[in-house]
Formats: structure tokens, sequence, C-alpha cells
């Protein structure tokens, strides 16, 4: 086993009715004045708004509000964010909603302190500074709530890139999965296949960690046998809360502990298709990139892909595991080719360049132009 470093500062308080602490902690941070971030609207349906609105006043919190954060968050909102933030004195965020809001909240905390944020997406300023985050997380998937990244979309220049610093871990989340249930059944889909993704992400560089890969194999069948009890019954509270504490350590640290930092094509050549298609969700866009990223490097590191097959699908080679992903993936209602998405043939050359604007790709085996090309046409 490879020598490794371990650093999560987070706090996770989870469980049914843990919201109304949400407003002792920030207090305990010596925070007088936060602001809230939002999404759309679905924490007014769920009672969300009304627990952590009630747990401020409580504590004497002020606040402020900014909603309208979007599904694959924009840096234009995240500065007009910032401006909100700079003018009301807010000394911390604190990000209500699913991976959307808290990579926006850790976007404006970081931003509060720079002349550009995208400055520092680009990596032409360091993130020396932020503002403190908290999460009342709402949706279980990005791992936003324990990790230190944060991934925003540049419109204008069709770039959807991630920052990450150990400042942008959250001070503390609160997960409450029963909050979960109002989610609808594909937004709950492609939070599981979003945490599958991120174990395998890091699985197929496996060697001799055996206590990593054994615990990744354990999530992924969690992951798997929860989602299918939510499908007979999406408000079995068990399953719920397996799936939301796999998705937390399928990217805190846990799930890649000596696999070298994983490997991460798939996540860009993802974050290339919500690039140019803001609408698609970041984990349909994974149900389909995943399978075909195996279905091409299968042949590195053959031994372990017979593994996975073993320990996760119950099948005698990677070729049968993959279609029971597929078969699975699809009986879950997730889409599985690139037409699926709506995705035109013709888009693949941008598709490729875009894969590539933030630099080369592939840990398991590097991967060229051509590679990435042929993994779009094989989702195809
Ligand atoms: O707009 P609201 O009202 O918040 O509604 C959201 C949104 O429409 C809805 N929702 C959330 N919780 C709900 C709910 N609806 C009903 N009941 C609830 N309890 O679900 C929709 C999707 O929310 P979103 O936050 O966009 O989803 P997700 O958590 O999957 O986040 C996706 C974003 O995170 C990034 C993705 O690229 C994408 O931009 N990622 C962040 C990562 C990180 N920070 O480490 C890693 C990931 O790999 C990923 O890239
Ligand atoms: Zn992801």
């Amino acid at each position: 086993m490879d020598n490794f470093s371990f650093y999560n500062p987070t706090k996770i308080i989870f469980g049914k009715n843990t919201i109304p602490s949400i407003g002792r902690e920030i207090k305990r941070n010596n925070i007088d004045k936060v602001l809230i971030l939002a999404g759309s609207g679905s924490i007014r349906n769920n009672g969300v708004y009304d627990a952590v609105t009630t747990s401020l006043i409580d504590n004497k919190i002020q606040y402020t509000e900014q909603w309208g954060v979007r599904p694959n968050p924009t840096l234009d909102h995240a500065n007009e964010t910032i401006e909100h933030t700079r003018i009301n004195k807010i000394q911390a965020i604190l990000a209500v909603g699913g991976g959307s809001v808290i990579d926006e909240a850790k976007s404006i905390a970081c931003g509060f302190y720079l002349d550009n944020l995208w400055d520092a997406f680009e990596r032409k300023v360091a993130i020396a500074n932020a503002l403190p985050i908290f999460t009342v997380l709402t949706l279980s998937g990005t791992c936003s709530e324990m990790d230190s990244f944060a991934v925003l979309s540049n419109q204008t220049e069709n770039k959807k890139w991630p920052i990450g610093s150990e400042l942008l871990f959250p001070k503390v989340s609160i997960i409450d999965p029963s909050v979960q249930m109002s989610l609808p059944w594909h937004q709950t889909v492609n939070g599981a296949i979003d945490a599958m993704s991120h174990i395998m992400e890091f699985y197929f560089l496996g060697t001799n960690q055996e206590i990593t890969l054994s615990t990744d194999e354990a999530m992924l069948r969690t992951l798997i046998s929860s989602l299918d009890q939510l499908a007979i019954n999406p408000k079995d509270y068990n399953a719920r809360a397996n799936i939301a504490w796999a998705a937390t350590l399928a990217l805190n640290g846990i799930s890649g502990i000596a696999l070298n930092g994983g490997d991460w094509s798939t996540h860009r050549m993802e974050h290339a298709l919500s690039a140019f298609h803001p609408e698609i969700a970041h984990g349909a866009g994974l149900a389909v990139m995943f399978p075909a990223w195996i279905e091409y490097n299968k042949k590195f590191n053959r031994d372990h892909f017979n593994r996975w097959a073993k320990n996760v699908w119950d099948a005698d080679s990677p070729e049968t595991a993959l279609i029971a992903m597929k078969e699975k993936y699809q009986n879950w209602g997730a889409p599985v080719t690139l037409r699926e998405l709506g995705i035109k043939k013709e888009e693949i050359p941008s598709l490729v360049k875009n894969t590539f604007s933030n630099g080369p790709i592939g840990a398991l085996a590097a991967l060229s132009f051509t590679d990435v090309a042929n993994i779009f046409e094989t989702a195809y």
C-alpha cells in the first residue's frame, strides 16, 4: 500500500430531525450573520427552509437570502452573490440544497476575497482565504458537504471546471436523509450514480490497497441494493440513510485512500457534456459515460476489473458485469447513451476538445484525443 495523507475537518451531524441544530453550530463558531444560499425553491416545499430559519432565529443569527442557484451552477450567479455578500457584511455562507448550492457557496466563500473568482478556476491565483461554509444537505451524491471541491460553469467560455482547497471544507454539514424523500425519483438516481462513479474513479487504479478496495466494494453494493429498495419504496428511511452516508464516504477521502488521487477521466468527459448542455444533470451524464469508459479501459489492470465484476456484480467477467451495470442503470430509469441525452453525433469533436480544455486526462491510462473520441462514440 502506498503512502497517503488524510485530512477532513468537516463535522457531520447525521440523522432524522438534525436540521434544528444548525443555528447552534453556527453560533458556536462565533458567527452572527449568514447568507442563506438556495436553489429554485424545493426547500420551501419540504419544510427545510422553515426548520433552518427557525433555528437561526432561535440562536439570534441574522440572515439574508439569495435564491436561484441552478443545477450546474453558474459563474454569473456566484459573482452576483459575492456582491450581495460584501454589501451585507456576511460572515459565513449557509448552503441549503444539493451539490450545486454547496458548490456555489464554496465559490462565493473564496470569491469574497478575490478580485476575479474565475482566476481561481484558471489557476491564475491561489485560494488564500474563504468565508466559513455551513451546509444543510438535501440531495446526496456529490459529497460537496464533506469535501474541498467546487465545480462552476463559466457559460461565456463553455467551461465547467473545478477548484479545490482545504479552505473549502464546510465547517459543519447537516445530513437529514428524511428530507430527501421529496426528491423526484430521477434526482435520487442521479445522486446514487454520481456516488458510485466517485468510488469507481478511484477503485480501478487499485492493486494492493485491500482495506480501501473492500470498503469501496461494500459501498458500491450498498448503493446498488439501497437504491433497489428505494425503487420499491421511496419512503424507506433506512435505504435513504445508507445511500446518504455511502455518498458522503464516496468522496470525503475514505474511498480513495492510497489510490493516488483517482482517474477522473469520466468526470472530465461529463463536465464537457454539461458545459455545452447545462440541462444535463451530472449523474445522468455519468450514467452514460462510465460504462463507455469501462468498455474502453478494461484491457488495463484486467485482474482488477475481474475483481470488480465478481465482488460488485457477482459476474464472471468485466463484460458480463458491464451488461449488468447498464441494465441496472436502465431499470432505475437512467440514460445509458448519448442519444438519450439529446446529443448529436456532430458534437463529439467539440466535446473531445472541451474535455481537454483543462489539461491532459487519464491516470489508469493516459487518454489521447482519439481515445476520448472513441469513448464518446462508444457511449453514443
Ligand atoms: O433548485 P433546488 O430547489 O435546490 O432543487 C434541486 C435541483 O433542481 C433538486 N433538489 C435538491 N434537493 C431536493 C430537491 N428537490 C426536491 N427535494 C429535495 N430534497 O434537485 C435538483 C438538482 O440539484 P443539484 O444540487 O444540482 O444536484 P447535485 O447534488 O447532483 O449537484 C450537482 C452539481 O454538483 C457538481 C456537479 O458537477 C453538478 O454541478 N459536483 C460537485 C462535486 C463536488 N463538489 O465535490 C463533485 C461531483 O463530481 C460533481 O461534479
Ligand atoms: Zn461526480
